[in-house]
């Protein structure tokens, strides 16, 4: 079996918000099949909750991308006799061929596609809003902030996919050695020794009763002794579509698994830790009108203030 060479290197997280993504990044998506079972499955399970609560159910997709969930959506309404309307809401103009071919072809020109931010749109009240605007740490690609108009109670929908997602951090130590210790990257590592099992960080929900998509916890862990040393936290996310719908990244031997994210990993300098030691890490995020950031925490050494090296642009 060749190793994958994508293995064991740190990479640039993705920033689907700030910058326009390729068609062969979609198509790197579109191999994930549990992701788009999963949504199937919970959009399915939302619809026929929905049933008969509106004449007609409005329904929004936030970052339909190449559509490969408006497929799943289409899919579903073929079945269910509904009576729907739906948008969807892509800013990035290299998905409008793709989409509007979809639309003509595959989806009976059900859905009205407008090529812009939806943070800036102007918005009917929602039953159904689907996005897919997660990072390999759940918030990471600012999906708190980008769905934040849904919180308002004026323009809460009756149901958001997902509903909510948990992120979580594993104490670690792999040899391999990050370009900066001040921002985290992306790496599937295929050889690291954990310290102790993972914990749950922060949650977040939608529509959600508060506004503030700032986060901070203090996480204590305790030194398992099958290493010595620790380089830094190993992070993943899962999420709750819908019900009992879940997605989640951290293991292949577990159900749910989507294989179209990478964990994060959050260095910190090497250091020794004693025989059944017991240490903490803090983590924060941060977010003000243009960018947010995290900052973390381990044995008094403050890592990206003030998001002095690494931010995600708003
Ligand atoms: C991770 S991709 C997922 C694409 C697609 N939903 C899928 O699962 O195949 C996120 C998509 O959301 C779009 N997006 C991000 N922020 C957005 C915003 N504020 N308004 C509209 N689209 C946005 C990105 O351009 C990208 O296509």
């Amino acid at each position: 079996l060749k190793p994958n060479p994508t293995y064991n290197l740190m990479i640039e997280p993705i920033q689907p918000l700030r910058d326009n993504l390729d068609s062969i990044v979609y198509s790197q998506f579109h191999k994930d099949f549990v992701k788009y079972e999963q949504y199937k499955r919970a959009i399915e399970l939302a619809l026929t909750d929905l049933d008969g609560t509106a004449d007609i159910l409005n329904i929004l997709i936030v970052g339909p991308g190449e559509g490969g969930i408006v497929d799943k959506l289409i899919d579903i309404l073929k079945i269910m006799s509904l009576k729907v309307k739906i948008t969807a809401y892509e800013k990035n103009p290299k998905c409008t061929q793709i989409l509007k071919d979809k639309n003509r072809s595959l989806w009976d020109n059900l859905v009205d596609i407008k090529i812009e931010d939806i943070r800036t749109s102007n918005l009917e009240r929602q039953d159904l809003v689907i996005s897919e605007l997660l990072g390999s740490f759940g918030d990471n690609e600012a999906c708190p902030e980008i769905l934040s108009f849904f919180n308002i109670p004026e323009n809460r929908p009756k149901i958001m996919i997902p509903e909510s997602y948990t992120s979580y951090l594993q104490p670690v130590f792999t040899s391999l050695d990050p370009p900066s210790l001040q921002r985290p990257y992306l790496v599937h590592l295929t050889k690291f020794y954990p310290i102790d099992e993972p914990q749950e960080v922060w949650t977040f929900e939608h529509p959600s009763d508060s506004s503030s998509a700032q986060r901070s916890t203090n996480l204590k862990f305790r030194n398992t002794n099958i290493a010595k040393c620790i380089s830094g936290f190993y992070g993943h996310f899962s999420a709750t579509l819908y019900g009992h719908i879940q997605i989640q990244i951290e293991s292949k031997s577990r159900y749910n698994f989507c294989n179209s994210w990478y964990p994060i990993f959050f260095p910190v300098s090497k250091t020794d830790l004693a025989r059944d030691e017991v240490f903490n890490f803090e983590i924060a995020r941060y977010s003000n009108s243009d960018q947010l950031w995290y900052e973390w925490n381990f044995k008094d050494k403050t890592y990206n203030k003030n998001g002095n090296t690494y931010v995600i642009d708003l």
